[in-house]
């Protein structure tokens, strides 16, 4: 990997002065970082093209931040690395976006740090009572150079639904989009290359200032990183295999599963590695009521195909509002199937053409079997099935900007 950033194809840093968003790091960063904070505004509306440019104003919410401006006649590098072998591993970037506020205020500015570790109180409330919240999206690079991301507002709406439920104060959709675009842009050059993987975009939000009793934390702070990712499961784009957990469940009614709180993943972690010990791919979840209506896997939604119906378990509170799930399902009616958005018994397992699953990290996945009480129902002959394939491309076409985006979905930046 190369060791010495550049950004925007300009003023290359030694890497002795990579590490760390100190406030000296910043003092040895090129020109448009420099103390002088540059401030811009984006549309409202950011549906489509935003534009960024030195240049000092604000936006409607007042929220100020400083950037860098990567402007259209800048070449920008790819970033030296092995763009044909991409997993789903964290890999360290340029820049990080940072942006905090007290609790029972709004957030209001935000700011691009090199990217590197934070400091936290021991007693910080995500660290000792779990109140945080993450978030999941991606940019592509086009033939042509643009910058796609895909319903970026969606993410920003589903952080304040759980930062509600989290009793956290969180950024407007506009703030959250506003701080996407950047750190994006600044991160540019590690967007992997037209079909090559997409550049994982993972905001934060947490409670980071100090507390001891149980209470929410007096301060929050709202981060964006980002990483080049290519296929999630190790299976790339062969069909994966499931088993269905009956002693361990995600989430119970009442409870956070429907938000996407930090704690639901490190719940699944247990199940997750006894499957993959004994070779399966993830584990399928049940409702821990009856324990025989299907949730979840760990990291995605799953959706059955019988005929021309699709159906995935309906969203009742324990199960997570895909973005990717809900935008299949306008997908597949699109397509002429029809959606069904209900309790799906497991024992429709047994019966279904295909499974699949959805989700930004796996886009969406085949399964190849599903592992029941001990009972292998497998589907496809080790293909994977037509609708899935056919979904499959449908939407990442649209993700990578090669099919007409009728459904106004697509984000552009350059
Ligand atoms: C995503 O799909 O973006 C997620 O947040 C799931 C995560 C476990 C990778």
């Amino acid at each position: 990997m190369e060791n010495c950033a550049v950004f925007a194809g300009l003023h290359p840093i030694p890497p002795n002065q990579l590490l760390g968003p100190s406030r000296s790091a910043l003092k040895l960063l090129p020109p448009f970082f420099t103390e002088k904070t540059h401030l811009f505004s984006l549309p409202l509306k950011l549906q489509k093209q935003s534009h960024f440019a030195l240049g000092t104003t604000s936006n409607n919410n007042g929220t100020t931040s400083r950037v860098a401006s990567p402007t259209s006649n800048v070449t920008t590098e790819l970033a030296d690395i092995d763009w044909d072998n991409l997993g789903f591993g964290f890999m360290s970037t340029d820049y990080m976006y940072v942006m905090k506020c007290s609790q029972g205020e709004n957030f209001t500015k935000g700011e691009l740090q090199r990217f590197g570790n934070i400091e936290l109180s021991p007693s910080a409330g995500i660290l000792n009572y779990g109140q945080g919240l993450f978030e999941g999206l991606k940019a592509y690079r086009k033939h042509d150079g643009k910058i796609l991301l895909f319903r970026p507002e969606e993410n920003g709406l589903r952080l304040r639904m759980g930062a509600e439920r989290m009793c956290m104060p969180s950024p407007t959709v506009e703030q959250f989009v506003e701080a996407v675009n950047v750190t994006v842009l600044a991160n540019k050059r590690w967007i992997p290359p037209p079909g090559k993987g997409s550049l994982y975009i993972r905001p934060l939000l947490m409670g980071s200032g100090a507390v001891l009793g149980l209470a929410p934390a007096p301060e929050y702070t709202f981060l964006i990183y980002v990483s080049p990712v290519g296929n999630y499961f190790k299976e790339g784009l062969a069909p994966i295999n499931l088993i269905v957990e009956t002693d361990m469940h995600r989430a119970t009614p009442g409870g956070t599963g429907g938000v996407k709180t930090i704690g639901n993943y490190a719940a699944v972690l247990k199940a997750q590695s006894a499957a993959k010990a004994k070779g399966y791919s993830d584990v399928l979840y049940l409702d821990s009521v009856h324990k025989r209506y299907l949730e979840e896997v760990s990291s995605c939604n799953v959706f059955l195909v019988k005929g021309n119906v699709i159906s995935t378990p309906a969203i009742k509170g324990t199960i997570l509002p895909g973005i990717t799930r809900k935008s299949i399902l306008d997908v597949a009616l699109s397509q002429g199937f029809q959606v069904e958005e209900r309790s799906v018994s497991v024992d429709e397992l047994l019966d279904a053409d295909e499974v699949f699953c959805t989700g930004t990290a796996v886009v969406v996945s085949p399964v190849g079997s599903i592992t029941y009480q001990g009972k292998r129902v497998t589907y496809g002959a080790d293909g994977v099935g037509r609708v899935s394939q056919q979904l499959y491309s449908a939407l990442t076409s649209l993700q990578m900007g090669i099919s007409e985006d009728k459904m106004d979905w697509i984000v552009e930046l350059k």
